[in-house]
């Protein structure tokens, strides 16, 4: 009788244990995963897939960046937008270098930039690398593709355009087609909606909020918005406009670990109001 109740408590030790090993790896282990949105309007004659990356802070991911690369590939966009701290102000930036110079060859690429490309000073050099390796860097400028129209919310750092100032000018210059904002912060959206000329919004910097509960905390802090933030990761709808955050891609290279928080490609899919029934 005794022998019996031995076992069964053993049994139930090693199940608990089991279970605890499981969630907490579940919990700390990051794979980089790809989130597809989709975007229906009227606005759009044909279908256009968009890949946002945001936040590297010059992660590694693979021998030449190919786990991300391959990732990007198996999606087939037709272009890639970087919104923002994709260089960092503390890192060699070795692996940021490699993937700007591969997808830039594959896939048109406009990029505006995040709080640690301004740190120290750096956004200047940060900018020149990334046009003379082939990527559009948009400073309150846009950009007219496949019948959209990407408007880039960055600071010159150099005084002549503070990112708001960035913002306005992108909406001053838009027509009445399919205007996607990019703009690393997502905690600004009242001030871009201001401006009703956008009817999608592209941003990072939140890094998913670091720790999630799973259907019950999606993320505990976030930059500039603090603790349980508003717009930390995912999909927000507004009367005419969408916002999306990406949790970015940053993984190891942040002091405190990510919880139950994938980094993210971002897969956006903007498509033709008639084709919503198919
Ligand atoms: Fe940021």
């Amino acid at each position: 009788m005794i022998k019996v109740k031995r076992s069964t408590k053993l049994i139930r030790i090693i199940l608990i244990s089991l279970i605890t090993i499981f969630i907490v790896l579940s919990a700390v282990s990051f794979p980089l995963k790809t989130v597809i949105y989709k975007i229906y309007t009227a606005k759009v004659t044909k279908p256009v897939r968009i890949a946002q990356v945001s936040d590297l802070h010059s992660n590694y991911y693979g021998k030449n960046m190919q786990t991300l690369l391959n990732a990007i590939d198996e999606q087939s966009p037709d272009l890639v937008v970087l919104t923002g701290d994709i260089f960092d102000d503390k890192s060699d930036n070795e692996n940021t270098r490699i993937f700007l110079k591969a997808v830039s060859k594959k896939y048109p690429c406009f990029y505006v930039s995040g709080n640690h490309e301004h740190r120290k000073s750096q956004w200047k050099a940060f900018r020149k690398e990334a046009e003379q390796i082939g990527i559009t860097v948009l400073e309150g400028e846009n950009a007219e593709i496949m019948g959209i129209t990407v408007c880039g919310a960055s600071s010159t750092g150099d005084g002549r355009l503070t990112f708001e100032e960035s913002v306005k000018q992108c909406a001053e210059n838009t027509g009445d087609g399919f205007n996607i904002l990019l703009a690393h912060y997502p905690e600004q959206i009242n001030y871009y909606r201001s401006f009703g000329k956008f009817d999608l919004v592209l941003s990072g910097h939140a890094h998913g909020g670091q720790w999630r509960i799973p259907y019950l905390v999606n993320g505990l802090y976030a930059p500039d918005q603090g603790l349980f933030p508003k717009y930390a990761g995912g999909r927000y709808d507004f009367e005419n406009e969408t916002l999306i955050v990406s949790r970015g891609l940053s993984r190891t290279k942040t002091k405190i670990p990510r919880i139950f928080n994938n980094p993210e490609l971002v897969i956006i899919d903007i498509i033709p109001e008639s084709e919503e029934q198919n």
